[in-house]
């Protein structure tokens, strides 16, 4: 397989255990993977994107790199965290929609020193045009800025959870474990659409179920990056947007704290000491709970979780806010 380059910004491999209590209260066998705890900032999924991004930034020149994501993306607050890390400047161009102020992302995006210039929109096309603007305006003063789309969800971003699934699988053979499944959050489809590539090539069999957190086309979105994430390692892998598992368990829409993500963020805080945040995994959690309530993750399967961060929400969009 052609494995792209990559730097190496983060911790890896990163902390995967069982959840006892956990799994005792919700009768399944269920594991974690910590990939809250990647090492840059206060964590999360990015890295492993960013890893491959920027490296690619950086064999191109660039000087500059350009992001986007709601007003509390960790996506936005990662990138910027990791170009401090390799000397690149950032400019987070972000939605003006979202908790304001300084909370959370935001505060974090202050102390990283990031250029951050908000658009009054709720679409990102008026983004990428503002994004596009900018970067004009930075090439005409010389400089070579390095574009990444939201959430890093392009199929080389989408590599880096192919090597997290690698990692999961090495280490179940490790602790001598089988995964069912794995249940990850679909907020712009890079990290499912790696696991499941991940899956197929190192997962003998196991299933992954994405729960998403909007009301994008998961499906479609998913189905692109594993079929463009394989095309970059030369697998000769190739799904339809039938293959892919969407479970829609968002509440009342993106960013809205729901009923069932409280319960799960005070469910793992409570049972096991971990803290999941209101916007991505708390929801995500809510999913799998979901399955096992409906039956579809069955009695005797072994399901993990992946934690994939947003811990900084947590102190702008209060979980308590249900909407
Ligand atoms: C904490 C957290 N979890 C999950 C996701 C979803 O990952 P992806 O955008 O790759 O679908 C994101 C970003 O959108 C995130 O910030």
């Amino acid at each position: 397989m052609n494995r792209p380059n990559k730097l190496h910004l983060g911790q890896f491999p990163t902390p995967m255990h069982r959840l006892d209590n956990m799994s005792r209260v919700l009768g399944r066998n269920i594991y974690i993977k910590r990939d809250d705890m990647t090492g840059v900032s206060t964590g999360g999924n990015k890295v492993r994107k960013l890893e491959y991004l920027l490296y690619d930034a950086k064999e191109k020149g660039a000087d500059y790199v350009l992001t986007t994501g709601g007003a509390q993306s960790n996506h936005a607050m990662l990138t910027a965290a990791c170009c401090n890390k390799i000397g690149i400047k950032a400019i987070l161009v972000l939605k003006q929609r979202g908790v304001q102020g300084r909370v959370g992302n935001l505060l974090i995006n202050e102390l990283l020193g990031a250029d951050v210039r908000f658009v009054d929109t709720d679409s990102y096309d008026d983004v990428y045009k503002e994004m596009d603007r900018i970067a004009d305006e930075l090439r005409a003063a010389g400089h070579n800025p390095y574009l990444v789309p939201v959430g890093g969800s392009v199929p080389l971003g989408t590599v880096g959870y192919v090597d997290c699934a690698r990692e999961i699988f090495a280490e179940a053979l490790e602790q001598d474990i089988k995964i069912n499944r794995i249940v990850s959050t679909a907020g712009s489809g890079g990290t499912l659409a790696g696991l499941v590539l991940g899956a197929m090539l190192y997962g003998d069999g196991c299933k992954v179920t994405g729960v998403a957190v909007c009301d994008d086309p998961f499906e479609e979105i998913t189905a692109e990056l594993v079929n463009g994430a394989a095309e970059i390692l030369g697998a000769d892998v190739h799904v339809e947007p039938k293959d892919i598992d969407i479970l829609r368990y968002y509440g009342a829409g993106y960013a809205q704290p729901s009923k069932e993500g409280l319960e799960a963020i005070t469910l793992m805080a409570q049972q096991e000491g971990l803290i999941l945040d209101p916007v991505y995994t708390g929801k995500a959690f809510a999913g799998l709970m979901h399955l096992i309530r409906t039956g579809k993750i069955g009695e005797n399967e072994t399901v993990l979780f992946l934690h994939s961060g947003g811990t900084a929400s947590l102190f702008a969009v209060d979980p308590k806010d249900v909407k």
